[in-house]
């Protein structure tokens, strides 16, 4: 199924050729994905068992809502109006302490179709503070995707953290689908923060190290990242595959003269 969020970064554009690269039985096998985001890849392969994980809580308060409490989410959402000024008000009560969970998963999901450009964006003190966007009639509530949402996320166990839980988590044989925040395709470039957390060189390289625990344990994994000499030289040497992938970014305006255009693609399913 489709996601049912849009995110930074979101994969469904390469969610063909990712997969590409999984084992053929896969939804026989558990799949972990521990930098869920919109879960694009998780949603397509539609996996019985494994978990997912991201470092933002009221993104996975979301998902936790949707798998045990889909009725009342798509109550409370259908509530919600897409006008500016109601926008504003359920903006300043998602940054406000004291709602139910299915309160702030239901403004969340508004917050998502309604936001300028569908963003998630957060400012020093991690209040979410995307202007009201221009949309055309956006439909904010899809019952039917959150009811079948609910049912495959059944047997998936969610959790909030960092991403080195898989350590613990991925039993041999398993696979993980890891999306990180990338490595920036150029010094200036700063699209690190997803959340209100950077995800620095030095995290990048964690990361490497995590994919060689998982490869020497058995585990299979899929990592996307920036197409950059940095990346190259983190997974070179080690006998991974890597393959690269024409972006999307490649066609936008916005995006830094130096970016590649490319994503890189690495497992050590070779
Ligand atoms: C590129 S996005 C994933 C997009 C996803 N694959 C999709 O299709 O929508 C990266 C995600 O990693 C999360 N993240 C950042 N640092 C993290 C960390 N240390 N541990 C776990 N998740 C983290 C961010 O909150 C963000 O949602």
């Amino acid at each position: 199924m489709r996601p049912l969020l849009k995110w930074a970064g979101g994969k469904r554009s390469q969610v063909k050729r990712i997969v590409g690269l999984f084992p053929g039985d896969i939804r026989e096998r558990g799949y972990h994905e521990p930098f869920f985001g919109g879960g694009a890849v998780f949603f397509h392969v539609e996996p019985n068992s494994g978990s997912i994980n991201d470092i933002n809580p009221k993104l996975m308060n979301f998902y936790r809502v949707v798998r045990d409490d889909p009725e009342a989410l798509i109550e409370e959402a259908s509530k919600y109006r897409y006008e500016e000024a109601e926008y504003y008000e359920l903006r300043t009560r998602y940054n406000s302490p004291g709602l139910s969970e299915v309160e702030y998963a239901a403004i969340l999901l508004y917050l998502n179709k309604t936001a300028y450009n569908g963003l998630y964006r957060v400012n020093s003190k991690g209040e979410f503070n995307v202007p009201f966007g221009r949309h055309v009639d956006p439909t904010i509530v899809k019952p039917r995707s959150i009811m079948r949402a609910s049912r495959l996320l059944g047997e998936i166990e969610i959790r909030c953290g960092s991403y080195d839980y898989v350590l613990d988590a991925a039993e041999e044989g398993s696979l993980c689908y890891m999306d990180p925040p990338y490595h920036p395709a150029s010094e200036t470039a700063n699209f690190t923060d997803y959340s209100t957390n950077g995800f620095k060189v030095g995290d990048q390289e964690r990361l490497r190290d995590l994919c060689l625990e998982l490869n020497k344990r058995g585990v299979n994994f899929v990592l996307s990242n920036s197409y950059t000499e940095k990346v190259m030289e983190f997974y070179g040497g080690h006998g991974f595959r890597i393959e690269s992938l024409k972006t999307r970014r490649s066609i936008s305006s916005k995006v830094s003269s130096r970016d590649s255009g490319y994503d890189l693609l690495i497992t050590n399913n070779v």
